[in-house]
């Protein structure tokens, strides 16, 4: 039989063999059995070479190096098909539907009273105030006489206040915080000298009779100015300016005497309605007046100044206090407050 007979019939034997083979691991003993580096049969005879006779080596090494690539090819071809098997098959087990329809991605925002608070609190650092936080749970020092509110106070009915039903040396001392008007104390107490300038967002609780322009919690931001010769001129521009802000550079501002325990003067701030810009008598933002009330703010009281340890002779202050869903509703033209807080999507999707 000559040599390439031999070789024909090993290659046939071979691919039978292979044909038989099912899963990795058949495959990889044929792979040792016929390939394999020290045993391997096609190896053997490849090693053989040397040892044929001078005129029939040419022919020898030609046909084992025919067959070595012949069942390698084979090889490469059955891990294939093999590969290709178990992927149809998982196509059938887990097949994907590409006709359902596909799940929806809720889209998140901020809320609308939040974005308000962003916005009012950027328009404050532009002017070169710091944001600072304080405790939604207060001591009524802070909430209260620190304030110059004292026991009798009609401010403490006024707001009626929630406190924690939490004795201390036999009374209750602890209130969900009225106002943010407590962290005028806290800020200049760790601040160890003026400069002061911050502004200071938080939720604030009274106990109220909800109604449109009335809810039980609400967003405030209280501002800060304290340092050598702060005047009234100071509280205005940066108020007038945060209008402007908010509200259009065309916006107007008025000032009217108000009352505040803390601040002396105290004043409000209206602006001019900028829905009917004065004209309507109708008109549901202004009533007709063609102003806006949006703030309370004055100038901090001396004896606040000095219990904070700093010298009222020297150092003076502004402060404000500003209701953010108030700046929300008007903003947007919202009817009643209580929608903010009532977690209706149709109506905050629409902000
Ligand atoms: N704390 C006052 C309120 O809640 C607002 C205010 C703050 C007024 C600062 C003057 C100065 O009504």
């Amino acid at each position: 039989m000559s040599t390439e007979d031999s070789f024909d019939q090993l290659r046939t034997r071979a691919l039978a063999s292979l044909a038989e083979a099912r899963v990795d691991a058949e495959i990889d003993a044929w792979r040792v059995e016929w390939l394999g580096r020290t045993d391997g049969r096609v190896t053997a005879l490849l090693r053989a070479v040397r040892e044929q006779p001078q005129d029939q080596r040419a022919a020898f090494g030609q046909a084992a190096n025919g067959l070595k690539s012949a069942l390698e090819e084979a090889l490469a071809a059955k891990q294939d098909d093999l590969k290709r098997q178990a992927l149809a098959a998982l196509s059938t087990t887990q097949a994907i539907d590409v006709t359902l329809p596909g799940r929806p991605q809720p889209l998140g925002r901020l809320h609308p009273v939040t974005q308000t608070l962003r916005d009012c609190l950027k328009a404050f650092q532009e002017m070169g105030f710091r944001v600072a936080e304080g405790p939604e749970v207060e001591w009524a020092y802070y909430n209260f006489d620190a304030a110059r509110i004292p026991e009798d106070h009609p401010a403490r009915d006024m707001w009626d206040t929630i406190w924690v039903n939490t004795l201390i040396d036999g009374e209750r001392k602890m209130l969900l915080r009225t106002h943010t008007t407590p962290n005028q104390v806290r800020v200049m107490e760790r601040t160890p000298e003026p400069p002061v300038r911050v502004v200071v967002p938080g939720k604030c609780y009274r106990q109220e009779a909800t109604d449109a322009t009335h809810e039980w919690m609400l967003t405030q931001i209280e501002g800060l100015a304290v340092d050598e010769g702060v005047r009234m001129s100071d509280l205005k521009g940066v108020l007038y300016e945060f209008a402007r802000k908010m509200f259009g550079q065309e916006r107007k501002v008025i000032f009217h005497h108000s009352y505040f325990p803390f601040v002396e003067p105290g004043v409000e701030m209206a602006m001019d309605c900028f829905i009917c810009r004065g004209s309507g008598a109708e008109c549901k933002t202004c009533h007709g007046t063609g102003w806006i009330e949006i703030l309370g703010a004055g100038m901090v009281h001396p004896e606040i100044i000095d219990n904070a340890g700093y010298d009222s002779a020297k150092h003076t202050g502004f402060a404000f206090g500003i209701g953010v869903e108030r700046v929300a509703l008007l903003r947007w033209g919202i009817e009643d407050i209580r929608n903010f807080y009532q977690n209706d999507l149709r109506f905050l999707r629409q902000f």
